[in-house]
């Protein structure tokens, strides 16, 4: 790769679904997935704030960085569930990783991609510590532009063939499945999400309203069950009844951040919870009779977002998927930005 100081290499969306398909989307979101463990499992040294979130009536801006002392991270992105009305997307995003040495970016990435990649990617691993054991079957609810990558992510991740799916619109159940078609699946289309449960070991939520929903009710919910809700995200947005809530061991990524986006703002501040790296370094175990019900309250988290933008970068060298972007002024003499200026209008 290049060592010219003024150039950053960028990922574009071209480049990135490139990338993807060249590495196959099973083996990507397995190896992305090992780089959001490794990186949770390395929890203690990372700088870790609740993302700074700019809410409107119509959606949300956030800003997500960390920092591992050697790379800096962040991800700018976006969620407005009424976009797809006027065709664009719920949630788009970018990113940014940089060397803490010098400050100096050095990658600059698409992610609205890698998101959906990431989401799906820490939902699997997550589930692999939580999910029942020969869980074989997933109830999908939600069948929007996250909804494949979750399908796809746990059959690589856990061996999930058969899925559920249910929308409200049935036109997004039709899409989900015929992009799905080929892929390995037994897929079943659902007339509710009543439907859609019966039978799953593993319930997924990821719908978009931008409002408190019950997407789940208590009565829905059977035991031994492992429940992957990924689309309350912001405050004010829950997918689950509380009585499911109460009656399960909750799993959360940074619990500052959930406390304010996730289900468990339904809850009491005190509310016990258990933070995903406590369970993958054994620090705290997982109740270990098989009828409880185990929630992964999702809400996206910045180190998952560092270390898929930390797997993109350790892609590049080998592939050549991306390009050289022109991000950083560097004069001859550093100090001499003003003169690299009239330097540049003799050119013009
Ligand atoms: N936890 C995370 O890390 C994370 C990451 C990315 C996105 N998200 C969230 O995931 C959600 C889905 O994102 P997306 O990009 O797939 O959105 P999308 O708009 O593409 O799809 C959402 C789907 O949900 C369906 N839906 C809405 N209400 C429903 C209901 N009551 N029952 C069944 N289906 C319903 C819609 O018809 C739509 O097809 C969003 O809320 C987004 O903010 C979370």
């Amino acid at each position: 790769m290049t060592t010219r100081l003024n150039i950053v290499p960028f990922v574009s969306v071209d480049h990135m679904m490139k990338l993807v398909l060249a590495i196959g989307i099973e083996r990507f979101l397995t190896d992305l997935a090992a780089y959001i463990e490794e990186d949770f499992r390395r929890w203690e040294l990372f700088d870790k704030t609740p993302r700074v979130a700019s809410h409107s009536i119509d959606g949300v801006i956030e800003l997500m960085p960390t920092s591992d002392g050697r790379l800096y991270g962040f991800k700018y992105v976006n969620g407005h569930p009424k976009n797809t009305r006027d065709g664009r997307q719920t949630v788009t995003a970018f990113g940014v990783l940089a060397d803490v040495g010098n400050g100096y970016p050095m990658l600059l990435s698409e992610m609205t991609i890698l998101t959906a990649l990431r989401t799906a990617a820490t939902s699997a691993v997550a589930a692999k510590y939580l999910a029942p054991k020969g869980a074989d079957c997933m109830a999908i609810i939600g069948n929007g532009a996250q909804s494949e990558f979750q399908a796809v992510a746990f059959k690589a991740l856990l061996g999930i063939n058969r899925l559920r799916l249910y929308d409200i619109d049935p036109a997004a159940t039709r899409k989900c499945a015929k992009n799905l078609e080929g892929l390995g699946f037994d897929i079943t289309p659902c007339a509710s999400a009543h439907a859609a449960v019966e039978g799953a070991h593993i319930i997924t939520t990821v719908t978009a309203d931008k409002q408190y929903a019950t997407i789940l009710t208590d009565n829905m919910v059977g035991s031994g069950v492992h429940i992957n809700a990924v689309g309350g995200d912001c405050p004010g947005k829950t997918e689950l009844h509380r009585d499911i809530l109460l009656r399960s061991q909750i799993f959360v990524e940074y619990t500052p951040q959930t406390r304010i986006e996730g289900e468990i703002q339904q809850l009491d501040p005190d509310h016990p919870v258990v933070e995903l790296w406590a369970v993958m370094t054994g620090k705290t175990p997982v109740r270990g009779d098989s009828r409880t019900v185990t929630l992964f309250d999702s809400v996206g988290f910045a180190t998952e977002d560092f270390s898929a933008l930390r797997y993109v970068r350790d892609q590049l060298a080998d592939t050549g998927l991306y390009e050289e972007l022109d991000l950083l002024a560097d004069p001859d003499e550093p100090r001499d930005l003003f003169g690299m200026l009239l330097r540049a209008a003799k050119h013009h």
